[in-house]
């Protein structure tokens, strides 16, 4: 036993010896399950040095986009997407931002556990930064992955013309990939004249799943191509930066494993089938492009909505390369929570709507919408560093792929049967009338927004906050003691449940808690389309019947009436699908 886990072994020890040891079966229920988080992502992470700064300015701007025609959007540094910020874990990131948009913004760091104050929330966590200000962003990242940025203030309007940026945390010792790819995914809607439609939020983006694109892009192109080399090893990270739309990539044609999932390493190479990246989400993959494979193409097909489409294509050709062999990255701890649906709910959130509010429809949690994050007061208050169980109730049919900042949290059960789900998510999709219940520690404290990802219902109220530490029960004794170190001196050996040493994860240490696609076809691909998938998915063959009215007109309340028109041909295939 290494001294690591030796002073570990003792506070536990400590810990259960305390007069506030726990008491009831729920109490022990609790506390077992706060102990198998220990080991996971970690709670602190000590600045090693390193500065990384960047100026980062929004700004209306005239760029090349899609066939490379000029094309008006809002960009960060001019570019769509924004710039690839990139540190290293327990660097320091300092973002010098400027507001040149003709109204107010922020940024917000999707994914990455920053300080609150950094969070970019207007109206919780800072003011809004007015045309013509700036403001500094300073963090640590605490986690190694794929991140991203966007404005929290306007978000359906303001993400969508174009403000969006990656950010990625390396790890302390990056894996020798032959290369490393980003994939942005996004959808545009243009107007006949081809330019960004100027009519955001409306009746049927908000009754709907947000607004759906009519072009879909990877890095602002349309029919991405890839061009490798055989024998390469990539690392590809997939980002979904669209509004509403969901997508479904199949890789089925590859020999490609997931290896995380919302920035944070998966326990072990999972196969990506199934895997819904709804707004919000990123898979990052380890590929091996075989060596004989030159001159092969391999189409990446989007499968979520009824039209499947090409996404991207992988092109082989050239010299084959030597394949760089090293173990997967995917070797992170996380725990099982097998008893996680055995305590009682925290808290629980209904998602429905409701008329009224400036778009005519309200989207509300618990019958509350906050409509432009107006007079935010948190609707949860949880303990730092235990174990709480939350509740989606889905009372619409629509999707809501529910997002919680600063936190990552596991899928517990999908309309109450377990699932196994072994990663980490800070965006879990609940489809139209399902239930999800998610098991999280929160081990960073403040205000952390809870939103529905489709930025029109969370601009039409689909916002709340819940509250972490101070404001909950107290953390349990030695929460926050085991500081995180960044240096690879607790080394993967030293963590008793790590499955094995790991080049890339020895930094997760102890969390400190003791106890175009052408136009016309995107168009016709577009609304929400109930996937049943196995894999990373949902569970195959369920929810085969319950969810009568997606596939028809419905308003999001009540199937079966009010869907928009332009969509018969989708009717057609999805009558198709259900007497398949
Ligand atoms: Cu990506 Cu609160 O957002
Ligand atoms: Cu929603």
């Amino acid at each position: 036993m290494t001294k690591h886990a030796l002073i570990m072994g003792i506070l536990a020890l400590a810990v259960a010896c305390r007069g506030d040891a726990p008491q009831g079966p729920v109490e022990q229920a609790v506390a077992a399950l706060t102990a198998e988080f220990d080991g996971s992502y970690p709670m602190e992470v000590r600045h090693q040095g390193g500065e990384r700064e960047y100026d980062l300015v929004a700004a209306p701007a005239v760029i090349p986009m899609f066939d490379g025609r000029p094309f008006s959007v809002w960009a960060y540094n001019g570019q769509v997407p924004g710039p690839v910020l990139r540190a290293k874990v327990g660097e320091r990131v300092r973002v010098r931002f400027t507001n040149r948009l003709p109204e107010d913004t922020t940024v917000h760091w999707h994914g990455v556990r920053v300080p609150n104050a950094m969070d970019g929330v207007p109206g919780v966590t800072q003011p809004p930064v007015a045309p013509g200000e700036s403001f500094v962003y300073e963090f640590v990242p605490k986690d190694a992955g794929t991140f991203w940025f966007h404005p929290h203030l306007r978000s359906s309007e303001q993400v969508e013309r174009g403000l969006f940026g990656v950010l990625i945390v390396e790890d302390a010792d990056p894996l020798p990939y032959t290369r490393e790819v980003i994939w942005v995914i996004d959808d545009w809607r243009l107007g006949q004249d081809g330019a960004i439609d100027p009519r955001f939020n409306t009746p049927g983006d908000l009754m709907h799943d947000g607004r759906w694109g009519n072009v879909v892009t990877v890095n602002g192109r349309v029919q991405e191509v890839l061009e490798v080399h055989p024998g390469e090893r990539l690392r590809l990270r997939l980002l979904n930066t669209a509004n509403g739309r969901v997508f479904a990539p199949d890789f089925s044609g590859l020999d490609a494993s997931v290896i995380a999932v919302d920035g944070l390493y998966t326990p072990r190479p999972l196969p990506p089938a199934g895997f819904e990246l709804s707004p919000g989400n990123r898979l990052d993959l380890d590929v091996t492009i075989p060596s004989d494979w030159a001159g092969r193409e391999i189409q990446i097909i989007d499968r979520f909505s009824r039209r499947p489409f090409v996404l991207a294509t992988i092109r082989v050709g050239g010299d084959a390369v030597p394949t760089p062999a090293f173990p997967s990255a995917a070797q992170a701890y996380v725990p099982a929570w097998r008893d996680g649906l055995g305590v009682p709910l925290a808290q629980s959130f209904d998602l429905s709507n409701e008329r009224g509010g400036p778009f005519g429809i309200l989207w509300t949690l618990n019958g509350v919408a906050h409509v432009g994050h107006a007079d935010m007061k948190p609707s949860a208050e949880l303990p730092l560093g235990r174990f709480a169980r939350l509740r989606f109730g889905n009372l619409s049919y629509r999707l809501h792929p529910i997002h919680i900042h600063g936190m990552f949290f596991k899928v517990l059960a999908r309309d109450g049967s377990p699932v196994d789900e072994p990663f980490w998510r800070d965006t879990a999709l609940v489809h139209p009338r399902e239930t999800v219940d998610i098991g999280l520690v929160p081990v960073d404290a403040g205000d952390w927004m809870l939103h529905c990802h489709i930025l029109e219902h969370a601009e039409a109220g689909m916002m709340t906050t819940i509250r972490v530490g101070p404001g909950g029960q107290p953390p349990p004794a030695g929460a926050g003691t085991s500081s995180h170190r960044g240096d690879g001196a607790h080394g993967a050996n030293a963590e008793p449940r790590r499955r094995r040493a790991s080049a890339t994860s020895h930094r997760h240490t102890r969390a400190g808690t003791p106890g175009t696609c052408a136009r016309t076809r995107a168009s016709r691909s577009s609304g929400s389309h109930p996937r049943r998938a196995g894999g990373l998915g949902r569970s195959r063959g369920r929810r085969a019947s319950g969810t009568p009215g997606r596939r028809r007109r419905g308003s999001p309340l009540e199937p079966g009436r009010g869907r928009r028109a332009p969509r018969a041909a989708e009717r057609s295939s999805a009558s198709r699908r259900r007497a398949a």
